[in-house]
């Protein structure tokens, strides 16, 4: 949950560690520092908050620090001590000759923090990282190698990490390692990078290497050595980044988030493309590894994911028991993985994740797997732990997502629900042909349904503005649509930090109605098909109770008029393909709402983008 970032070569430190940790922002930001090997000392600099404040306490001092050519710099999501100075990263040990930035949770430091305490090492912040700060240069003062102190200290550690430690008597070394949260390192001409994530270094390299776990790499300006955990040394596989930097820029957006809404019809394309050619053949999903046998005979599939992926999942489930008759479990990973969980080697397991390192949901996977069930995983990133573990990877491409708020990586999971359903319905014969035929070739023209909303975005700023004073806000919706009333409302919580609650409308009455009266807001997500009766007399229900009622509709019946305050309309689409339209005014009224009340849409209070902490 935090972003690291080390540097060892010929070039100045100082800007590529602050540069690569406005990459890594989305991993944290409540504080930040660095430590830059400067002549003969170390210097640390940190700050509380944005990066921003620690640029602006860098700059009286750019001049002196130019000439480093070593450092490591750290970007902060507090879990061990509130965001202050004194727990920013680098921790230092008590003679400050040896820094540490590390990305995890140190599961047993409180053990060795009493027994550092005993032998004499003085705490200064309440993290869990300073005993590592602490253990590391203990063990440095009796080896004198900084590689083989790391390789000891690392054997005391319980829980995750990633960790950049470099010492004041070892000039030209830094010394990363990591188990549980993800490294990598860069190679290029002028020296080598580490990061916990490409973003922090592609300008400058697009040679990566992916750290195992407990593998210790020492870097120089020259060299670079990896050895595994048990000291012996390995060949590291370097591979080529397909990631360009300007995927990191907000192209005239005022935000990453409107600029990923406004990308979602292209990265619907982008998935399609290959995969569904015409409605009239079959959906080609090369990426799924079971034989059509298996598949045929499948009895049971979990999904498993947490937040927007989770919603993700669940239409997921709807999509797969319509189309193909197989039950589906959908469940939060964070629950999965505490409870006794039925699961054997005839359930598929699908995974979802944007990151593709949420701790929650890849300590799920990882039980399933060892419970023998194939695991297929829905990633955005290829490159993540998650997707290493898969037995079958759906990678949905839909680019880096900078913006903390999911939004067309949601989209790109959705496709690619509606793209396993459908091919798994036509391996197993479960569905009618000519319906499959109609579905895709509706799902051919949601890209344009998309921009056509989009170029009406107008409507739905205005809609944003007139409840943007709402203290709480009601989303409503039944069926396939219900994950979408949940979405929308984990939209507006997280980036404008109003209490918004998604129901299934048809749960309004045996609880939250007592909640309504003319100051609560009501989206009613009213779209044709099985439930559209049902949800109509739902929002009538909450119209007689004075709500404000607001309908989000492909309907254009005019007694609409009559029942609802405001209408946002969407194009006419199949039942079934809806939750791909009435996402998107969700999306973007929670935008426009954070926006005009100020709020930061891009990085919102207490969230981070990656969360490897469970
Ligand atoms: O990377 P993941 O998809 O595994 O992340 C899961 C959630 O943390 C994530 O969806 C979170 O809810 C987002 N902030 C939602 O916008």
């Amino acid at each position: 949950m935090c972003g690291i970032i080390g540097y060892v070569g010929r070039n100045s430190v100082l800007d590529i560690l602050l540069d690569g940790l406005k990459q890594l922002e989305y991993r944290g930001y409540d504080s930040s520092g660095v430590a830059l090997k400067c002549g003969d000392k170390i210097e640390v600099y940190k700050a509380v908050g944005k990066l921003n404040n620690l640029r602006d306490k860098l700059e009286p001092h750019r001049k002196n620090l130019l000439d480093a050519k070593m450092g490591i710099g750290h970007i902060r999501w507090a879990t061990h001590g509130a965001p202050t100075i004194v727990n920013a990263h680098p921790q230092t040990c008590n003679c400050g000759r040896l820094v540490v930035v590390h990305n995890g949770i140190i599961e047993n430091y409180k053990e060795l923090r009493a027994k550092l305490e005993k032998e004499g090492c003085v705490f200064k912040s309440q993290t869990d990282t300073e005993t590592v700060a602490h253990l590391v240069a203990q063990i440095y003062e009796k080896t004198q190698n900084l590689t083989q102190a790391v390789a000891l200290a690392t054997k005391e550690l319980e829980g995750a990490y990633a960790l950049a430690i470099m010492h004041n008597n070892e000039p030209n070394t830094l010394v990363v390692t990591k188990r549980n949260a993800p490294l990598v390192i860069g190679v290029a001409d002028d020296g080598y990078y580490a990061a916990s994530d490409v973003p922090a270094f592609i300008k400058h390299s697009n040679k990566a290497i992916y750290m195992k776990d407990n593998e210790i790499a020492t870097l120089t300006p020259d060299s670079l050595t990896i050895q595994d955990g048990n000291g012996n040394e390995v060949t590291p596989k370097i591979e080529q980044l397909p990631w360009e930097p300007v995927a990191l820029s907000k192209m005239g957006y005022k935000h990453f988030m409107l600029k990923e809404i406004h990308e979602q019809p292209d990265v619907i394309r982008n998935i399609l493309t290959g995969k569904l050619h015409t409605s009239d053949s079959p959906i080609v999903l090369e990426e799924v590894k079971l034989t059509k046998d298996i598949l045929k005979n499948l009895s049971r599939i979990q999904i498993i994911a947490c937040g927007t992926s989770l919603h993700a999942g669940m239409i997921g489930k709807y999509l797969i028991e319509s189309l193909c008759q197989i039950p589906v479990d959908v469940e939060a990973s964070s629950e999965y993985i505490y409870r006794d969980t039925v699961t054997d080697k005839n359930t598929l397991v699908i995974g979802v994740s944007q990151s593709g390192e949420t701790a929650d949901t890849l300590t799920a996977i990882r039980q399933a797997k060892a419970k023998g069930s194939h695991v297929l995983i829905i990633t955005n990133r290829p490159d993540s732990a998650m997707a290493r573990e898969a037995d079958s990877l759906l990678s949905v491409n839909a680019g880096i997502e900078v913006s903390v708020a999911a939004t067309k990586s949601y989209i790109a999971q959705l496709t690619s629900f509606y793209l396993l359903a459908i091919y798994l319905a036509e391996v197993k014969e479960s569905a009618n042909k000519e319906d499959l035929i109609k579905l895709k070739s509706e799902m051919l023209a949601i890209p344009q349904k998309i921009e056509q909303i989009l170029s009406h975005k107008d409507d739905i700023q205005n809609c944003a503005k007139k409840y943007s004073g709402t203290r709480d806000f009601i989303y409503i919706a039944r069926g396939i649509n219900y994950p979408t009333a949940l979405e929308g409302a984990l939209k507006l919580k997280e980036i404008s930090y109003i209490n918004a609650t998604g129901y299934p409308a048809g749960e309004l009455k045996h609880g939250p109605i007592a909640m309504l009266d003319d100051t609560m807001p009501v989206l009613s997500v009213l779209m044709h098909g099985r439930v559209y009766e049902k949800i109509l007399s739902n929002s009538e229900e909450a119209k007689a109770r004075n709500a404000r009622m607001i309908a989000l509709t492909n309907s254009i019946d005019p007694k609409l008029d009559d029942l609802f305050e405001y209408i946002i309309r969407v194009p006419e689409v199949d039942d079934m393909l809806s939750p791909l339209i009435a996402i998107v005014p969700l999306q973007l009224i929670a935008y426009y709402i954070a926006e005009f009340l100020g709020k930061d849409v891009d990085q919102p209070r207490n969230l981070a983008k990656s969360v490897t902490v469970e």
